[in-house]
């Protein structure tokens, strides 16, 4: 029998222990598991050990997906739940993350913009589920146009009153991922050394590459790789022929988010990611959401980092950018208004 003093010290150790692996058991959820993203997604996230749980969802295929996932030899548990509100209720319940990739895909000379009028309710009531039975999570934004289904989930959550800044993000990794790649491409480096900050949006004009700040500032003023940047996606969809938009890329910056989030929630320090979040930068000019450097916590977002120094050229792209954004934005705002669903 141990003395009091270290019986108690003992109680200490192992509350510590418990709390320390309380923390490191990461339950994960993707809702439109079984799309082209999902599957892809899905599957990195089995293959992370950080994950101990995943929770699949769609409306249909959902559970498939997860028993062919579960065969791969990690440890996580994988479950595939029914298309029922109890089904998506319990996909998400205790989640720490979630992440939404549902939603129909771009055809060769669509916008973003042009599958707001599918999307929006579907975000709108994925959205609705997450707020009434995880309210905590984070929630991490694929579904398309993000620009305006990130500020339906702010007004879905506020409506509910359980609306935390800090956790909502649009996922817009994919756009640094391809910077980096395209200027590796040109300038026949590796893109793991290319470090390319891309602030505003996920969409066309929206997205602004800040050369200038990178190890290559002469390319800011290279009309061909800012409008590659900005466009990247197009290239995908157009090379698809109607067989949709980005998947495997997007899976992967998916997945590189869920990550960050996972090892910032972890405790680590210093993981900083671009994300599309309710950010002060522009608020004062009436834009509440912008993409820049945001630098992550236990809590979600931690800091949101300025633009920094930028150059003429920049400003200019900067400009078109907040243009279209408040407009992109005011789009999601006043959907949820008028469509504040069921
Ligand atoms: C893209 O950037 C699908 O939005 C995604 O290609």
């Amino acid at each position: 029998m141990l003395p009091a003093v270290s019986r108690m010290a003992f109680g200490a150790l192992q509350r510590r222990a418990f709390s320390a692996s309380a923390r490191d058991l990461s339950k994960v959820a993707v809702l439109g598991a079984a799309g082209g993203i999902g599957q892809p997604l899905s599957l990195l996230l089995k293959l992370n050990p950080r994950v101990t749980e995943l929770a699949l969802y769609d409306i249909r295929g959902g559970p498939g997906v997860a028993a062919d996932i579960s065969h791969v030899n990690t440890k996580s548990k994988v479950t595939g739940y029914e298309a029922t509100p109890s089904g998506l209720a319990s996909a998400v319940k205790g989640a720490d993350v979630i992440l939404i990739p549902a939603g129909v895909p771009r055809k060769p000379g669509m916008t973003r913009d042009d599958l707001f009028n599918t999307n929006a309710s579907i975000v709108r009531d994925l959205a609705k589920a997450c707020a009434e039975s995880a309210p905590e999570a984070n929630l991490l934004i694929i579904a398309n146009p993000v620009n305006s289904t990130v500020p339906i989930c702010a007004e879905v959550y506020k409506a509910r009153g359980v609306y935390n800044p800090k956790r909502l993000f649009g996922v817009t990794t994919l756009d640094v991922v391809r910077a980096s790649r395209f200027v590796s491409e040109v300038k026949s480096t590796d893109p793991k050394d290319e470090n390319i900050t891309v602030v505003g949006g996920h969409s066309g004009v929206t997205i602004v590459p800040l050369f200038s700040q990178s190890k290559h500032p002469e390319l800011s003023s290279n009309a061909e790789i800012i409008n590659r940047v900005q466009f990247g996606g197009d290239e995908v969809v157009k090379a698809k022929d109607g067989a949709g938009s980005a998947t495997l890329s997007m899976a992967m910056a998916g997945a590189r988010m869920a990550e960050s989030v996972l090892r910032a929630a972890q405790g680590e320090k210093g993981i900083v990611e671009p994300t599309f979040v309710d950010s002060p930068l522009y608020k004062d000019q009436g834009i509440d959401f912008f993409a820049s450097k945001v630098e992550l916590g236990p809590n979600g977002v931690e800091k949101i980092l300025p633009v920094g120094e930028v150059n003429a050229a920049e400003e200019k792209l900067i400009e078109a950018c907040l243009a279209d954004l408040k407009k992109n934005i005011a789009k999601g705002v006043s959907f949820v208004e008028s469509n504040p669903g069921k």
